[in-house]
């Protein structure tokens, strides 16, 4: 018991070993539909397995380095890391939490200094600051670029095996999903994974998933014996039974009352296909697509509201919707779209990228290119490697770029800085935002927006929006 405890208060952040109080100590479950606290309100997940058992394989360290999958992936926090909580992590075990290992949670692996608590606070800095964890990958085999040079602060500079730096994304609501990892790289063929199709899904996803639990076990906790398949399937179903979501906002209050639908529960049963809502007509019933992605807040929410504080609150997040809905954005220069359809202005929406219906990720895979790579970027991306890249056919063509993306995987040179669009859900939990977190909040992300695609926004507008991404 007492090793289990350890374990515990080890294994996961403060809000577990809260709960586990709660329970008296003895609990080794946390409650279905807990409420966790985040910065705006609370954070609640359903399990479809009943309570969520934290002596499953997904919380048990199953490699040589202490961590588990929870490690990254917190109950508490969308099941992603927020900054804030991993830095507070560092602050209780002076940076001897699991998270904290050099294979991929410092910097950089080599020239560091883990023996002191300074050491480790700045061998940690990108990882307590920003959430980020170092993805490590070898250059495609056949690239259609080489590696010119490598700038990288922390001293990564190796050209072949490229380090980038990566939030984790939540290992929840994962049914949603068109692609596995912000790359796409375990669900692409040449991981010898498969791509999410219409036709195969989620046979298709089952088995991505199931290859994801493996390749984290070994590279994340440094695993020498692989995961055994009834493991990964029990990672597996118990990753796919989990519902996420913003369940109470601090201002609006419940998210689910008087008609509205936010919360968990309603993702349980919301509607979803490949395709469901594709804006280049990959529907697979040749349904159209509507910018309308969003329905959780009705007018009949704010109109029935109790106080004048509440529906005040109740009415922005509603007009944030309708924004998310209905706002319109030039979309211009990004890689993925305007080249794939040879429109240099597409008239589009927040859904038209982000156009699954109440989820907000991409109905299809679609790696984009919005910028958030690029050196020269409205985001501060000052603390990140500059990776310069030439053109093997055309050697006059080269880029700069903090993370070449899916081009390390498909080795494509059009593929450079492409990422997927994902989910929006839990967001209020599990800050910065964007695959390099260079967003602290989500009010950077909406000023992102609107320098990138000159949107014009009002202040207004922006807090609007800012209220309804935080109640999702
Ligand atoms: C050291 C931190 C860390 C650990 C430990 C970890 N992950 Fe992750 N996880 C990440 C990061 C970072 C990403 C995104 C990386 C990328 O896309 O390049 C990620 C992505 C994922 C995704 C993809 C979600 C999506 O939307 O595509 C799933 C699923 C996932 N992890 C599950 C797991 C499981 C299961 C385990 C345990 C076997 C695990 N992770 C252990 C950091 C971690
Ligand atoms: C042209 C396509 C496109 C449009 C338009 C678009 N997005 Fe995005 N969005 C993306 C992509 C791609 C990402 C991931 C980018 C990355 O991290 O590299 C993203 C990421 C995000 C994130 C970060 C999520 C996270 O987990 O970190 C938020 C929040 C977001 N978008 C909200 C919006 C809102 C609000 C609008 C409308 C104002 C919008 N997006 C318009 C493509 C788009």
């Amino acid at each position: 018991m007492l090793k289990r405890r350890v374990w515990l208060l080890s294994a996961l952040t403060i809000s577990v070993v809260t709960v586990a109080a709660v329970a008296n100590g003895a609990s080794s479950f946390l409650p279905n539909l807990f409420s966790f606290p985040d910065p705006n309100g609370v954070l609640k997940t359903y399990s479809s397995t009943g309570t969520i058992d934290l002596t499953g394989p997904f919380f048990q360290s199953l490699g040589t380095n202490g961590r588990s999958c929870a490690s990254c992936h917190q109950p508490s926090d969308a099941w992603s890391v927020s900054a804030a909580h991993v830095a507070a992590r560092f602050e209780q075990t002076n940076g001897l939490d699991p998270i904290f290992r050099t294979n991929d949670g410092s910097n950089c692996d080599h020239n560091i200094d883990t023996t002191t608590v300074a050491g480790r606070r700045q061998a940690y800095s990108l990882l307590t600051g920003r959430g980020l964890i170092r993805v490590a990958l070898d250059l495609p085999a056949r690239a259609e670029f080489e590696v010119v040079g490598v700038r990288n602060p922390y001293a990564c500079n190796d050209t072949s095996t490229l380090s980038m730096y990566r939030r984790p994304l939540p290992s929840t609501n994962l049914r949603f999903l068109s692609t596995v990892m912000w790359d796409g790289r375990e669900s692409s063929t040449q991981t010898g994974t498969q791509p999410i199709t219409f036709a195969t899904d989620p046979g298709d996803l089952l088995s991505d998933l199931a290859h994801q639990a493996l390749d984290a076990t070994n590279g994340h906790a440094q695993a020498t014996t692989p995961l055994t398949p009834q493991q990964q399937q029990q990672i597996v179903a118990f990753e796919m039974g989990l519902s996420t979501a913003q369940a109470v906002d601090s201002s609006a209050g419940s998210l689910n009352s008087l008609g509205a639908s936010g919360g968990p529960m309603t993702l349980v049963n919301q509607p979803f296909y490949i395709g469901i809502n594709d804006p280049l007509g990959q529907n697979p019933y040749n349904t159209a697509f509507t910018p309308v992605v969003f329905t959780l807040f009705t007018p009949a929410w704010v109109n029935a509201s109790a106080t004048d504080a509440i529906a005040a609150s109740r009415a922005s997040i509603l007009r944030g919707q309708k924004l998310f809905n209905s706002k319109p954005i030039d979309i211009k220069s990004v890689g993925g779209l305007n080249d794939a359809t040879g429109l240099s202005v597409i008239p589009g929406t927040c859904g038209t990228c982000h156009d699954a219906f109440n989820v907000g990720n991409h109905s299809v895979s679609a790696p984009l290119n919005i910028g958030i790579a690029d050196v020269v970027n409205p985001l501060d991306v000052s603390y990140l490697p500059v990776i310069t890249l030439r053109q093997k056919a055309d050697p006059t063509k080269e880029v700069s770029t903090t993370d070449p993306g899916r081009a390390m995987v498909t080795g494509k040179w059009a593929d450079i800085g492409k990422f997927k669009g994902p989910i929006l859900r839990g967001l209020a939990a599990r800050a910065p935002y964007f695959h390099n977190g260079a967003a602290a909040s989500l009010k950077e992300v909406l000023e992102f927006y609107d320098v990138r695609f000159d949107m014009k926004l009002t202040d207004q507008e922006k807090a609007d929006l800012v209220a309804f991404l935080t109640a999702l």
